[in-house]
């Protein structure tokens, strides 16, 4: 029987929440929604470098211009503000905006796409990841778990590895949305979940613990790590593989003007706009402790935003950064910039060719600092 779970704290904004917990069937309707307070969108800033351009100041306008009937991005305004939408019928009835695909189950909690695009980009971050620890899919001194857990999944390319690596493993991977492919290994399999209600795995169960990439999807670190610790076995592992949003340099080849600061706070802005902070990679530690885990490591890597750095391995995922941003950054900020910001699709076009062109300066010696952290739960829990 599962042991009792703190209360869930409120989300910010809990677009679309039932409330319940978090395991839910896939056939199932999830019944009548709870009408949410809608946050205001915020105005654009005044002094916004990236200004509507004239005549194509509303998303609505565009709408009409490009005929996107069946593109909610267009024909309910804003995500946030949506009180009256009802949870999707079913988890497979994908939202369409702005010409991207974004999953129903819990409709609008995240911020990217779930269309083969964005599945490509998130394949193109593992194997990053693989280049970045050497070909390791984890950090932490794990040997024979029986165990895994793997939050917020996505395509579910760490979890088959891992299954496959570790035969004797069960590994359990969780999402909002089912992207996962039909065959994988036996011992490795997906479930529809929302990470961020009260879990409803067994206590004590997890051998291992493994969290990358969700930025911006957590409205409560705290919460979210006790609910780690409460279902990790006592001495068992939790990883957090995150990166940093804001791309800074060593040298001073990235000046105070430079477009990757407005990129940067832009991005960490609209986060907390949503209600979901970008900035965990630098508070994984600490939370981690917060919540009861010992023996935390921190290990720094950096993702050079293309290859400009002289290191073959650097170089070598500096080109890899490069075309994962180029393809991906309309996935990683339209939701963000349309719906939670309020900019309309020319403005945030116009943000994001920007974006692509300082890509391409080799001149600027720019990367995303980002933390692998994995601690322990004690063999004896605190008290
Ligand atoms: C940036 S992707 C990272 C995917 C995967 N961890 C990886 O590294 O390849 C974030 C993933 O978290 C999922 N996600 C976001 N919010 C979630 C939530 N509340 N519960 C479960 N999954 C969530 C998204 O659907 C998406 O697949």
């Amino acid at each position: 029987m599962a042991a009792p779970s703190p209360p869930k704290p409120d989300a910010p904004f809990g677009l679309h929440s039932t409330g319940q917990d978090s395991a839910v069937q896939i056939a199932d309707d999830a019944g009548p929604l709870v009408p949410l307070s809608s946050p205001p969108v915020p105005p654009a800033p005044q002094d916004a470098p990236y200004p509507e351009p004239e005549g194509e100041g509303d998303a609505e306008g565009d709408a009409e211009e490009q005929d996107f009937h069946s593109d909610s991005g267009f024909d309910s305004g804003s995500l946030l503000g949506d009180e009256t939408d009802t949870l999707a019928s079913s988890i497979l009835n994908y939202r369409i905006e702005n010409g991207r695909q974004y999953h129903a189950y819990r409709d609008g909690a995240y911020w990217g796409p779930n269309d083969e695009k964005a599945k490509e980009i998130l394949d193109f971050a593992h194997h990053m990841y693989l280049l970045t620890l050497d070909h390791k899919l984890f950090l932490a001194p794990i040997t024979d778990p029986q165990n895994v857990l793997d939050v917020g999944t996505g395509t579910g390319i760490w979890s088959i590895d891992v299954a496959d690596q570790f035969p004797g493993a069960t590994v359990t991977g969780t999402d909002l949305s089912p992207i996962q492919p039909e065959w994988v290994p036996p011992n490795c399999h997906f479930e529809i979940d929302d990470v961020t209600l009260n879990w409803t795995f067994p206590p004590d169960h997890f051998d291992f613990i493994h969290i990358r990439e969700l930025f911006g999807c957590i409205p409560d670190w705290d919460f979210f790590f006790q609910q780690a610790y409460e279902h990790t076995k006592p001495g068992g592992w939790i990883e957090i593989v995150e990166h940093s949003v804001q791309p800074i340099a060593d040298d001073d080849t990235m000046g105070p003007d430079h477009f990757f600061h407005l990129w940067g706070t832009t991005v960490v802005e609209m986060g907390k706009i949503f209600g979901k902070s970008f900035t965990i990679w630098s508070e994984s530690k600490e939370r981690m402790e917060r919540a009861g885990f010992v023996d935390v490591v921190v290990v720094d890597y950096k993702w050079p935003m293309n290859g400009w750095p002289q290191d073959r391995k650097l170089k070598n995922i500096g080109r890899w950064n490069q075309l994962r941003l180029h393809e991906g950054i309309e996935g990683f900020m339209i939701r963000l910039l349309t719906q939670v910001g309020g900019w309309s699709i020319a403005r945030a076009q116009l943000f994001l060719a920007e974006m692509r062109r300082e890509l391409k300066n080799y001149k600027t010696h720019a990367y995303l600092p980002g933390t692998v952290v994995y601690g322990r739960k004690p063999l004896r829990s605190r008290s």
